[in-house]
């Protein structure tokens, strides 16, 4: 593939440290940046090739009759996917990366880990020079959900079920993963019933926004921890204080909210049994170089008349 040529790229916001990384790749790129297309110059918008998504897309894409790509830059598409975004005939890739997944694998092991042997607790006792700590049960009898079986879930799930965890996923047409129980939408009640953790890595689509709701949780067993690291619109935010009020939930760890970052004054701030860890989760070294091959392919490929790798299907949502 050629990356020899030069290749215009528009983007709004992608740092500084993903342009130098994709220059090792692909020397000859050209970076526009705009929120809207329509900003740019006639002579731009006709050489523009691709354009690097993180967060919002630039307005009026259609404006680009070269477009060849809608590159994301993470695992989820979902804001890319809103209809009159990205024009139809653009192919639409997304980050596939094995870091992403070791690095969401160790987010949920944290929480579920910290969750199961209460740690919170153990820093209280400290606090007040208590020594010793309560039993915390086997983990072979605690039961994980893990709901999406991508190449994230599928790692989270044989990670928990090494440690020892009973592991269940659920996904959206049944998978089988070794050493974990696989449930398709149809079984979502058995899937559900008695989980002690529940883990949300599903892709937003119109299925599963406000699949996390209080009869999801009813389902769940008496004081069961929820970990939210999909997006934020697949939790209904009203459901959880009352969850947690009753006892059903025992706590809940979100990585994303459907208002990043919340206002000052969102209960969630304040109440101990959450805890925010502020769209963290899979970005804590999913670095630059790491990416940069990935999409440097895109661009090559594209700017050759290729099919883009990591190809987004529109009709599935992800
Ligand atoms: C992060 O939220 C991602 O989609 O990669």
């Amino acid at each position: 593939l050629s990356l020899a040529a030069e290749i215009h790229i528009l983007t709004c916001n992608l740092p500084l440290s993903y342009i130098a990384a994709l220059r090792t790749q692909a020397p000859n790129i050209v970076v526009h940046r705009a929120t809207d297309a329509g900003e740019l110059g006639e002579e731009a918008r006709k050489t523009i090739l691709a354009a690097l998504v993180w967060g919002m897309p630039p307005h009026r894409l259609h404006l680009l009759p070269k477009l060849a790509l809608v590159q994301g830059m993470g695992a989820g598409v979902d804001r890319l996917l809103t209809p009159g975004t990205v024009p139809e005939h653009v192919p639409i890739a997304r980050i596939s990366n094995e870091l992403q997944g070791v690095a969401m694998t160790e987010y949920v092991l944290l929480h579920v880990l910290r969750q199961h042997r209460s740690l919170q607790a153990a820093f209280d006792r400290h606090q007040r020079r208590e020594w010793g700590g309560p039993d915390s049960g086997y983990v072979g009898t605690r039961v994980i959900g893990v709901m999406g079986l991508g190449e994230i879930g599928r790692r989270v799930c044989r990670s928990a079920a090494a440690i020892g965890f009973q592991v269940r996923g659920l996904s959206r047409t049944q998978k089988a993963v070794e050493g974990v129980q696989c449930f398709d939408p149809g079984s979502f009640d058995r899937f559900l019933e008695g989980c002690q953790h529940l883990v949300c890595l599903l892709p937003l689509t119109p299925e599963t926004g406000g699949i996390l709701n209080s009869r999801t949780f009813d389902r769940l067993a008496m004081g069961a921890f929820l970990i939210n690291a999909g997006r934020g619109a697949h939790l209904v935010e009203a459901d959880l204080i009352p969850a947690l009020d009753s006892g059903r939930l025992g706590g809940a760890t979100l990585d994303v909210l459907v208002d990043e970052p919340p206002p000052a004054g969102h209960t969630f701030w304040s109440d101990s049994r959450i805890l925010l860890t502020g769209h963290s989760a899979a970005a804590s070294y999913l670095a630059a170089e790491d990416v940069a091959p990935q999409i440097a392919g895109n661009l090559g490929r594209v700017a050759a008349g290729l099919v883009p790798r990591d190809l987004v299907d529109r009709r599935k949502g992800y």
